[in-house]
């Protein structure tokens, strides 16, 4: 009981009408509107390892004696299993958060967050100089606060914590700049999520600067108010440790004989939703993930050796991309573009990917072009959608009809062209079937007619090579 009161008066959660609720299977606790007359049930809570508390309005604490506390209370923090601590949709006095914070450095607490809350006035931190918190992870999601310029004070007082945190989010709470000093105060810093406000073209270069958040690995840029795509090049360019960047729902544009580097380290690049009709270069040579879904663009040429994953969903794209470009890619999203047809020598590549996935698209299922398909489905590597979303665009007679159902029977099509490829197609695209296709090969030298089962569609040739007997 001791403990619970401590907490309450500590976390200082009052409000008319409320309690705690303890989900015992998610180890989750809720209190809503706690007060000084139910604080009691937040007992239940001691046992959970998230704990959240929704509701009510602390400014009226804010002189509240909080006193330094003795060593059995703090033994007993230290015992406690509480991982994450949750405050949503509160007015929380600064002063009064400065001085909360001090229970937490007793605890094993690691990740806060506080969502729709708002911080009032401007605390001095003073108390917090060199205090550690276990803290490594902290969240604010639709919050309101004094404007951080001018802080840098507040924040070097808070620098011995800030200084081994390892997450911060701030997400859709109007922020427009990022004080230079502030980024050098997170020294430890992994991953910066910014997604939903309203950083400008002009914000990143100070909030990046020299010694800003040396180890950044992971930034997310999403829904700002950026639009130059050089101007975010160069100002990321000394994040030296960054992997994963998402510039994704800003409406990027390049500006012209402008040249710029991207940090080497970068892998995973989040463009998707940002207006382009055209790609933009450079992009980071070492990319594994490339996001460029909804977009306008037509066409992409370019080569990435160090590719494995291409998303290029929700484009205008009249085509699949070379794939040897990609010599390492493994996954590839084109549904929703404008693909009529795939090219043989195109499908025999794709079948050696992971996963293709290219539904929504208006196909051209004149024999050979609903053939190539088959054959690709054959492979497995058509995983979400088919069949049920690969429909026939035309002709006319096959409009609306599924891919998948169209009798393509591929030898008959196109017999003098399409064979010899179907044939080398198939021996990619099954490894097992190779040996029976070698001896088919030789067999139909002997007697053509042997060698040709008229009528297969495409699907189940490839299958029929797979399951061969012949093939084990
Ligand atoms: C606890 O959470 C689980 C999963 O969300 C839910 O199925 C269950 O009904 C909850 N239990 C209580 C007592 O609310
Ligand atoms: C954001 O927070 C305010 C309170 O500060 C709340 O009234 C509003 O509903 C929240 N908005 C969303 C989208 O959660
Ligand atoms: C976005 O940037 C433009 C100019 O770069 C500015 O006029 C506009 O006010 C900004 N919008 C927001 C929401 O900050
Ligand atoms: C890119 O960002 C969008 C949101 O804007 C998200 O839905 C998508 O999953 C992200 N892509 C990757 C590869 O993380
Ligand atoms: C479909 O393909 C056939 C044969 O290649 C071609 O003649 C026809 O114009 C194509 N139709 C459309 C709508 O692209």
């Amino acid at each position: 009981m001791r403990v619970a009161v401590l907490l309450l008066l500590g976390l200082a959660l009052l409000e008319a009408e409320g309690r705690c609720f303890f989900n015992r299977t998610q180890e989750y606790c809720v209190c809503y509107r706690l007060s000084q007359d139910n604080a009691g049930s937040i007992i239940q809570c001691l046992a959970a390892s998230v704990v959240e508390f929704q509701g009510g309005e602390l400014e009226r604490y804010v002189d509240f004696p909080i006193r330094d506390l003795d060593p059995s209370t703090i033994d007993m923090l230290g015992t406690l299993e509480i991982r994450k601590i949750i405050f949503g949709d509160l007015l929380v006095p600064e002063v009064l958060l400065a001085r909360v914070l001090r229970f937490f450095s007793y605890t094993r607490v690691q990740e806060m967050a506080f969502e729709s809350c708002s911080f009032l006035g401007r605390s001095s931190w003073g108390e917090m100089a060199g205090q550690n918190l276990p803290i490594l992870s902290l969240h604010f999601h639709n919050v309101t606060s004094a404007p951080l310029t001018g802080r840098e004070q507040d924040f070097s007082e808070l620098g011995s914590w800030l200084g081994t945190l390892q997450e911060l989010s701030v997400t859709s709470s109007h922020v427009t700049s990022l004080p230079c000093g502030i980024g050098r105060v997170f020294r430890a810093l992994r991953s910066l999520d910014m997604a939903q406000n309203s950083l400008g073209d002009g914000s990143l270069m100070p909030a990046f600067c020299k010694g800003a958040f040396p180890q950044l690995q992971v930034l997310s840029l999403q829904e700002n108010n950026l639009t130059s795509y050089h101007g975010v090049c160069r100002s990321v360019q000394l994040l030296h440790e960054l992997q994963h960047l998402d510039l994704s729902q800003n409406k990027l544009v390049a500006s012209p004989s402008s040249s710029c580097q991207w940090p080497a380290s970068l892998r995973i690049f989040n463009l998707s939703n940002t207006g382009l009709d055209e790609l933009l270069t450079p992009l980071p040579p070492g990319l594994e993930v490339l996001d460029l879904s909804s977009n306008r663009l037509r066409a992409v040429d370019i080569s990435l050796r160090s590719l494995k994953t291409l998303l290029l969903s929700r484009n205008l794209l009249l085509a699949a991309p070379p794939i040897r470009n990609y010599p390492v890619l493994r996954s590839l999203h084109l549904d929703d573009n404008l693909i009529a047809e795939w090219p043989w020598d195109e499908v025999k590549l794709l079948g050696n990917l992971q996963e293709v996935s290219a539904a929504g698209n208006p196909y051209n299922c004149t024999c050979a072009g609903a053939g190539a398909l088959q054959a690709l489905a054959a492979t497995g590597c058509l995983r979400q959608g088919w069949p049920q979303h690969y429909a026939c665009h035309s002709p006319p007679h096959y409009q609306g009809t599924l891919v998948r159902d169209v009798p393509a029977s591929v030898l008959q099509c196109n017999r003098a062209v399409v064979l010899a490829p179907v044939c080398t197609a198939l021996g990619l695209l099954c490894v097992a079937g190779a040996g029976w296709l070698a001896m088919a090969r030789r067999r139909r030298v002997a007697s053509p007619s042997a060698a040709q089962p008229q009528g297969l569609h495409g699907q189940e040739l490839g299958e029929k090579a797979c399951r061969s007997p012949m093939c084990s």
